[in-house]
């Protein structure tokens, strides 16, 4: 095989005939004769007259390659202490039949279904079964609250939700039903039917004539065979947080998602059909749908899907246990997960419990691996610890070290190098690029690869204004970073006001806007602040109306966020100020004030309205942020 380097160039140089060969390795029910549609940019279309059913490719082809008999699922929940293994034959037959039973309730190619549920293999059935029918799924992640959830139903418009009774925290049972209820009442949009899927640990009551039980519905349901669909149709709607408080709908199509994840799992993870491959993150992100459900199925690899937490369920070394007692050769986490090990057990002695002759890479993902994180695993582990940096909007690596190609050297804090098909570069504001070592913005030469957006759900125009505005021919990734010498790629944070808590995607601006809807508040700005665990977390600061006491604000804010984003927001912390440091022109000086939380000297930038305002905030954002 090429080294990467050769691979690289020649994706760079001939993007199609790259494509085309990679687009060899799944099955289409009709090849693909154009692969890639360049006449009407900013939008591409890859394999624009492909057809193909993805689900197939994931499931029929590997129990029609022989491979019916081997695990496809591994459900290991230590919250609940369920295991059960399903074979390719078992997940393709409840699939099928999922997939009746969703069609007898008049779900059909195109339409839209919201799975809203936790980490149970009826998430990866709903997704499948979906993609059999050609249908659209949205999956939310259970962490959202009711408020969250509708608006992503009033935006997909779903002729069904999928959900269920419970989820599981280590500490609490998550009532789900009555987010359910509450967000299809607050949606405009009106949902026809609902799938709910009773869990033991909390049954809930079902609405007549909507709510149908997962169980019977079932039961009852007749496999339906895949539906063949164009390779740009779309697979899946995934919500993401952008810098207002409107999510932002990510769409994925059939063919280039398909093609690219195949190729990933081969050259980035190093995976082989058969081999056992752990993501240890959530179905709601989407490092869920690429690594727990499409990418290893894809390939015939088999997948764990973990309903736990690194620590807590019961302790540090449950990853441990759980990559020994399966065999996992690739695991998949967010550095936030490994730094909360590293927390309880600093000296990683539950390792010594276990057997991980066979666990070969951990990759990590979601936000910066910070060096001191990256030391430590490389240390314990004593195998490669893999940074690689994407995007919901990506679907997969932008920058990665290829390890199945090419072991190149790793760098702490450097996510290695741009990914096949990505011809990354580093801009000025200008537009020029920015040399060696110099900090930029981080943006991508279209085309962007197969497998990444081709646009916003129904709207172009966001999407255009989003990403393809900023620098003409260019997708902006909205995060900052440069390459060293050596051409490594160092990926240093958001440039706008998107925040990573504990590997979460957050908008400061949706926080804010539940800050600001009270009516104590007479302005107020939200900014993610440094974490030792979380890696970042939201800080609020609101400015009082004339007249309105304090008393009991903060928690009354602080509930309020919880209430109308979710638990997952972790907004702990809100200080009353007298005012907030602005420019002239009356923008908030956000980026400031997170440089002083930082604990990093900011000088106040010239065109500031008011030094003495900064000054006197200076000492309560420096109050209780911790450095990773
Ligand atoms: N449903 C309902 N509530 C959820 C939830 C879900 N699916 N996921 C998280 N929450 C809740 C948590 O219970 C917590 O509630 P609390 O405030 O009552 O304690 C809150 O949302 C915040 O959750 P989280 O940010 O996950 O913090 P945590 O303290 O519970 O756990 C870690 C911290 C680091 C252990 C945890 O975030 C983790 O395992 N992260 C892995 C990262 C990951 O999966 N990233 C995805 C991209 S790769
Ligand atoms: P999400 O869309 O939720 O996957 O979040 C994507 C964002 O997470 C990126 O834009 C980055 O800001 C951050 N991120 C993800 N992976 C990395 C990484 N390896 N290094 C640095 N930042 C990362």
């Amino acid at each position: 095989m090429s080294g990467y380097r050769e691979l690289f160039d020649a994706s760079i140089d001939d993007p199609a005939a790259f494509w085309a060969d990679a687009a060899r390795a799944v099955t289409w029910t009709r090849e693909p004769t154009r692969i890639l549609d360049d006449s009407n940019p900013p939008f591409y279309r890859w394999f624009p007259d492909g057809e193909l059913n993805t689900c197939a490719n994931a499931l029929d082809r590997h129990v029609d390659g022989g491979r019916g008999d081997q695990a496809a699922l591994i459900y290991d929940s230590p919250v609940t202490g369920a295991k059960r293994t399903y074979t390719y034959r078992e997940l393709l037959d409840e699939t099928a039949r999922f997939a009746g039973a969703l069609r007898t309730l008049g779900v059909s190619k195109g339409d839209r279904v919201v799975i809203y549920l936790p980490m149970v293999p009826e998430a990866v059935i709903a997704m499948l079964a979906c993609a059999r029918l050609g249908a659209v799924h949205s999956v939310v992640f259970g962490g959202f609250a009711a408020n969250e959830l509708a608006a992503r139903i009033d935006d997909a418009r779903p002729a069904v939700v999928v959900s269920a009774s419970c989820g599981i925290e280590p500490t609490r049972t998550v009532a789900y039903k009555p987010m359910l209820d509450a967000a299809l009442e607050m949606a405009k949009h009106d949902t026809p039917a609902c799938v709910i899927l009773q869990r033991e640990q909390l049954p809930c009551d079902l609405v007549d004539g909507r709510d149908v039980d997962w169980a019977a519905a079932i039961a009852g349901a007749e496999a339906v065979d895949p539906v063949p669909v164009a390779s740009t149709d779309p697979l899946y709607v995934l919500y993401t947080s952008g810098t207002t408080g409107k999510p932002k709908g990510i769409v994925r199509d059939n063919g280039g998602h398909a093609v690219a994840l195949l190729w990933t799992m081969r050259h980035v993870y190093d995976t082989d059909p058969g081999d056992v491959y752990w993501a240890a993150s959530d179905v709601g992100w989407v490092v869920g749908h690429s690594y727990i459900v499409y990418g290893p199925l894809l390939l015939g690899a088999t997948s764990v899907l973990y309903e736990g937490k690194p620590v807590g369920t019961p302790d540090a070394g449950a990853f441990w246990r759980v990559a020994s007692e399966h065999g996992v050769k690739v695991l998949f986490t967010a550095p936030t997960a490994m730094r909360a090990i590293k927390k309880e057990d600093p000296d990683a002695k539950y390792l010594a419990d276990y057997d991980l002759t066979g666990l070969k890479y951990l990759f990590q993902a979601g936000e910066r691996l910070d060096p001191g994180t990256y030391h430590w695993a490389t240390e314990k582990l004593a195998i490669p610890v893999v940074d690689h940096w994407w995007q919901t909007e990506t679907g997969w690596s932008i920058a990665a070290n290829p390890v199945g190609v090419e072991h190149l050297p790793l760098k702490p804090g450097s996510a290695t190098v741009p990914m096949p098909g990505y011809d990354v570069r580093i801009l000025r504001p200008d537009g020029t690029e920015a040399d060696v070592d110099e900090e930029g913005a981080i943006c991508v030469k279209l085309p962007l690869p197969p497998g990444t957006l081709p646009t916003l759900w129904g709207d172009d125009d966001r999407f255009v204004a989003s990403y393809l505005s900023a620098f003409d021919g260019y997708y902006l990734s909205g995060d900052g970073g440069y390459r060293d010498g050596d051409g490594h790629l160092f990926v240093m944070g958001r440039t706008d006001d998107v925040i990573n808590v504990a590997g979460h995607r957050l908008s400061t601006g949706a926080i804010e806007a539940v800050l600001a809807a009270h009516p104590a508040v007479a302005e107020c700005a939200v900014i993610g602040v440094a974490d030792e665990i979380k890696g970042q977390v939201p800080r609020g600061f609101v400015v009082l109306k004339a007249g309105a006491s304090d008393e009991g604000l903060a928690d009354a804010l602080i509930a309020s966020v919880r209430e109308n984003i979710g638990a997952v927001a972790a907004l702990k912390r809100v200080d009353v100020v007298a005012a907030l440091p602005k420019t002239r022109s009356g923008k908030i000086l956000r980026k400031t004030m997170r440089g002083i939380a930082d604990g990093r000297a900011e000088a106040p930038p010239s065109t500031i309205e008011d030094v003495s305002v900064l000054e006197a905030l200076t000492p309560v954002l420096r109050s209780g942020s911790h450095s990773p």
